[in-house]
């Protein structure tokens, strides 16, 4: 397990690479002055709007207004999450990454929670084998078919009853009490006392991918709710991470030609049992990105089970959604709907596993259901029904990021919406070309027309950080030497943001736009810094410098003189202390120093 990525790292990996190389090496960029430009790989378009600043280290559609620096590229056009991206970006710049442990800077390795998830692993899987209380487990499990060489490859055990069976079991570590409950297999009430989580269920351990284990499923034997009970988040345990049966998978087959997603633990067990070890389930989550990256990393083609009722179709268009920006190259997804009332263990019961093998092989590929389920959406028969369907696919048109599956998809689009190809384009491009209204409108307003005003936008108000900050981000160069600790002082947003940018000027070498705003992933002021990172300074380079200078100066007279009223003020009604009376004198002198 990896813990987070320090944020010290991810600027100096952003300060080294050159946005440049990394877009140049996926897409052909052109010089044009001092910035390259490209078609935008992110819509569709005959004239380059796509432009990349070495300088900011940052690129910009016009266009459609997608903006990002080195990281968020990658992050884009492979479809990639955010960690990934990194690691891309690392291993391209060989260096490796350091990894700050869960706990903080505490740097406590889990190996004790590890060893504890081992003895309770085999203490479940003796007392299956052993104990007489597993009696109606063993017969459940044969019943429902698996035998006892599956049941071992899958380590499934048995919790018998009783509260404090793990407290019993013996490891080497001196915090076993605290450690059970750290690895969720104890529960702590609020009186403080501690019982099993699982009692008298059968047990499936859940192992990463170097098989350690790092949770467990527990199911009742029978009837009874709940069916299944989980272990909860732990410092080892991801849900959204991992995979069941994906250790055992690769542990079994060398060669995976394609691994099919079910919903179950029981439908990988039963799977496994005739012969198909390649299933594998998430744990009661929709199916993630960071899942199927996983699943690419192993082999190219992923086929999903889903029941055929409702439920199965809705989940099956999550899957898509999630699907469609990691499609590209050899990836290969399919579908496959089981009939209403079946899950895969039951079907492959019924039919075996040859017959499940082929209706795997002949089902349906990811951009056929999609066009099967856009076309099921209208009525095609009427007038309005195929136009409705170009209306209607457009967030799947959005997400598709492959060029040449975007180019094929929007083929398809025309021709069941009876336009010919470049009618088709004319259409989209139009309402393409009335987005691109709405977004230079945007920025005139934030920052006013360049033709307008042609000097320097005055300090107005309560605003004069914008200014800072545009050009504080557009030139960290031009960061005066003087001392700028009394912003902290200011009690509003520009100012936080303003200092941050400070502090990252000065930690960091080689500071560029790109990686300042890389600060503020995610976080609702991303949004701004990115339109202050491309607003219009209008002023020359040279003048930055000076500009800057000057709203600190004023800035910080400004507070000189609030806090000397305030003083006067205070003086007026009551007697000021030592203290204040010397920050009265220094404020005086400093205010004569400015004139
Ligand atoms: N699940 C869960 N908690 C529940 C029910 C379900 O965590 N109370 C998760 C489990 O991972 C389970 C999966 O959702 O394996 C699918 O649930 P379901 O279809 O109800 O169970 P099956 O896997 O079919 O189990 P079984 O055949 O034993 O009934
Ligand atoms: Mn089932």
């Amino acid at each position: 397990m990896a813990g987070r990525i320090p944020q010290s790292f991810i600027n100096e990996l952003l300060a080294r690479v050159d946005i440049v190389d990394v877009i140049e090496r996926r897409i052909s960029l052109k010089k044009t002055g001092k910035n390259y430009s490209a078609c935008c790989p992110f819509h569709n378009e005959k004239t380059p709007s796509f432009s990349v600043s070495p300088d900011k280290q940052f690129y910009y559609c016009f266009g459609c207004g997608v903006s990002g620096n080195a990281l968020s590229f990658i992050m884009e056009y492979e479809g990639q999450e955010f960690v990934a991206a990194i690691e891309d970006l690392a291993q391209s710049m060989g260096m490796e990454i350091p990894r700050e442990s869960f706990s903080g800077g505490n740097h406590h390795s889990n190996d004790n929670l590890y060893a504890l998830m081992d003895k309770a692993l085999l203490y479940y899987q003796d007392q299956l084998k052993n104990s007489k209380a597993a009696k109606e487990a063993i017969q459940y499990l044969k019943n429902r078919g698996l035998s006892g060489e599956i049941a071992k490859t899958y380590g499934i055990g048995y919790a018998p009853e009783g509260w404090q069976n793990l407290s019993e079991i013996k490891t080497e570590s001196k915090s076993h009490q605290q450690d059970l409950v750290d690895t969720g297999m104890m529960i702590k009430n609020d009186k403080g006392h501690t019982y099993d989580r699982f009692r008298d269920r059968i047990m499936f351990p859940i192992r990463n991918r170097r098989g350690q284990t790092i949770g467990f499923g527990g199911r009742i034997i029978d009837q009874g709710e709940p069916k299944y009970l989980n272990s909860p988040e732990t410092k080892l345990f991801h849900k959204g991470q991992e995979l069941y049966g994906l250790y055992e998978m690769r542990k079994q087959l060398r060669n995976i030609d394609h691994i099919l997603i079910v919903e179950g633990y029981m439908d990988v067990v039963a799977l496994a049992q005739f012969g198909i070890f390649n299933a594998t389930a998430t744990l009661g989550t929709a199916t993630s990105s960071e899942h199927l990256q996983t699943l690419f990393r192993i082999c190219s083609k992923v086929v999903f089970c889903f029941d055929g009722d409702k439920a199965g179709r809705a989940a099956a268009l999550r899957a898509l959604q999630n699907a469609l920006p990691l499609m590209k190259d050899a990836r290969e997804i399919r579908m496959m709907f089981l009939p209403d009332g079946e899950d895969p263990d039951t079907m492959v019961r019924k039919i075996g596993a040859e017959e499940f093998n082929q209706q795997v092989d002949s089902s349906i590929t990811l951009f056929d259901f999609l066009i099967q389920h856009l076309t099921s959406q209208v009525d095609m028969t009427t007038f309005e029904g195929p136009a409705r369907l170009v209306h209607i696919a457009k967030p799947f048109t959005e997400a598709i990021k492959d060029s040449i599956l975007k180019t094929r998809f929007d083929q398809k689009l025309a021709s069941l919406a009876g336009l010919s190809e470049k009618q088709y384009s004319q259409a989209t491009q139009y309402s393409q070309s009335q987005k691109k209204q709405e977004i230079t409108t945007d920025l005139t307003k934030e920052f006013g027309s360049p033709e307008q005003e042609v000097k320097p936008i005055k300090i107005q108000g309560k605003a004069p950080f914008r200014r800072a900050i545009s050009l504080l981000l557009q030139n960290p160069d031009s960061l005066p030497a003087a001392k700028l600790d009394w912003i902290n002082q200011l009690d509003e947003p520009g100012a936080m943001i303003f200092s941050k940018l400070v502090v990252l000027v000065n930690k960091n070498e080689a500071v560029t736009t790109g990686m300042l705003i890389e600060n503020w992933r995610g976080e609702p002021e991303e949004k701004h810094l990115k339109a202050l990172a491309l607003a219009d300074l209008i002023i020359s380079k040279e003048q930055i410098p000076a500009e800057l200078a000057d709203i600190l100066n004023r800035l910080e007279k400004e507070l000189i003189i609030d806090e000397w009223d305030r003083l006067i003020a205070k003086s007026k009604s009551q007697p000021l202390s030592p203290e204040e009376k010397n920050s009265l004198k220094s404020l005086q002198k400093e205010m004569l120093l400015r004139g």
